[in-house]
């Protein structure tokens, strides 16, 4: 079987993808996206489920129109993402800002027109509840309120967003001043949400559904909504697991009904994914620049035409992506998600691209260390494709390092079509802002 992983793209996909478009590029499934939206709107819930996207992940346009018209909102973690999603056609209604930005400053007039056309905000601080509460109150406007509740989880302890290591919402040690100054003002909270982090121990989540309940019955008598985040821990490599989401939503939905026995209350579940939508939906698909090696004791390097600068995971938290080799004539020679039969010349190896940094690898552990892998031997111009590259991978690259171009997004539509969602961005693209002495 020559497919990647769990998607529906085949080796002869990306054949015909790089005959058509050139390396390298980002792929996407559209069949995996929305496999996975499905999925996530399916989760099990007590009175009500309202699913949003973390646009942050990945904030293509073509995307956002994908997940947006299935029903699923957007959570925001700029004004840009809003207005760059508005740009897309997606009315202010259909998202929520979630920002360590304050809302003064040249954008306040627009950050108020938005929130007029029905934007949600996302109070992530003392200091924004003070900027916000009185425009809330005139208009009549409810909120959100982000509780930062000292325990988290994440992937790595980059990306663990509820303990004492960060600073996203308003700590519990802050709680009661934040409500003693909504009440003052009349700021209605019907929402609260709490993020502990990305891709942490689904243990970990669970209890936050406990806390963040808790939370709801002390201290916030008009919440209708509770947010619980995103954060799904999704398997990008074979040995990973990913979080059960179903078992995840049948727990929540349990806990829902027994706050609704203690309390009356009726809440809505609310959750934004962003990894879990998109993460194994894409792929960088890359060509096998040159080879080389640095003798007995060193390594067999892989020099493909993408690396840090298109995906800098592996650089930021050591994350492992898997490998697939095809050759240059479409055929699979190897897959990490089936390494039981030996490849074609089957060794370890390493993924490096063309930036001047030994650390441009694709094949790092946490601390930087080269980490071969077992995959099959490419000629040049085979093609090298990295998986698990549809979440924070183009939307966090380090694009124009070396002055290497931001590479195209290409959208394998169900109906076996590709079609193009992100030019190559060309050099006079990469240079127009600046000045001449
Ligand atoms: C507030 C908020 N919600 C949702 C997400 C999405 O997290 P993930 O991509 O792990 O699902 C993030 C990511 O950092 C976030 O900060």
């Amino acid at each position: 079987m020559s497919r990647l992983g769990n998607t529906s793209v085949t080796s002869e996909h990306i054949f015909m993808a790089a005959q058509k478009f050139g390396t390298p590029f980002y792929l996407y499934d559209e069949q995996t996206v929305l496999d996975k939206c499905h999925d996530v709107l399916k989760m099990p819930n007590a009175f009500g489920l309202s699913v949003s996207y973390a646009m942050k992940a990945n904030s293509s346009r073509a995307l956002l129109q994908l997940i947006t018209g299935l029903g699923i909102d957007l959570d925001l973690s700029s004004l840009n993402e809003g207005k760059r999603a508005h740009l897309a056609g997606i009315p202010c209604s259909r998202m929520m800002l979630t920002t360590q930005d304050v809302p003064l400053g040249p954008a306040r007039k627009d950050l108020e027109e938005m929130i007029l056309k029905g934007m949600r905000y996302n109070v992530c601080s003392l200091r924004q509840l003070e900027l916000i509460a009185d425009f809330a109150v005139a208009h009549q406007i409810t909120l959100s309120i982000r509780l930062h509740p000292g325990v988290g989880a994440g992937e790595s302890v980059t990306r663990n967003t509820g303990d004492k290591y960060s600073c996203f919402g308003i700590h519990l040690s802050d709680i009661e001043k934040a409500m003693a100054l909504a009440r003052q003002k009349g700021v209605v909270f019907d929402q609260v949400h709490v993020h502990i982090g990305s891709g942490g121990d689904p243990e970990l989540w669970r209890s936050n559904i406990d806390r963040e309940l808790s939370y709801v019955e002390k201290y916030l008598p008009d919440v209708k909504i509770v947010n619980l985040g995103g954060g799904f821990k999704e398997a990008r490599m074979p040995d990973e697991k990913p979080v059960d989401i179903q078992d995840l939503g049948l727990y929540a939905s349990n806990k829902f009904h027994q706050f609704h026995q203690r309390t009356g209350r009726k809440l809505v579940m609310a959750v934004e994914p962003g990894t879990y939508i998109v993460a194994n939906a894409g792929f960088i698909v890359t060509s096998i620049l040159d080879k080389k090696s640095t003798g007995e004791d060193g390594f067999n390097f892989l020099i493909a035409d993408a690396g840090m600068e298109a995906n800098s995971r592996p650089l930021l938290y050591g994350s492992r992506h898997p490998f697939f080799i095809i050759s240059r004539t479409g055929e699979l020679l190897s897959s990490e998600f089936d390494l039981s039969e030996l490849y074609p010349e089957a060794d370890y190896r390493v993924v490096v691209g063309r930036c001047c940094e030994s650390g441009d690898s694709q094949s790092l552990d946490a601390h930087g260390h080269i980490i071969p892998r077992l995959m099959a031997n490419p000629e040049q111009d085979d093609y090298l494709v990295i998986g698990g590259a549809g979440a924070y991978v183009a939307a966090m690259s380090l694009a124009n390092y070396n002055s290497y171009a931001i590479p195209a997004e290409i959208l394998l539509r169900t109906n076996g079509t590709f079609q193009c969602i992100r030019a190559e961005q060309i050099l006079e693209q990469m240079i127009q802002n600046e000045r001449s002495l």
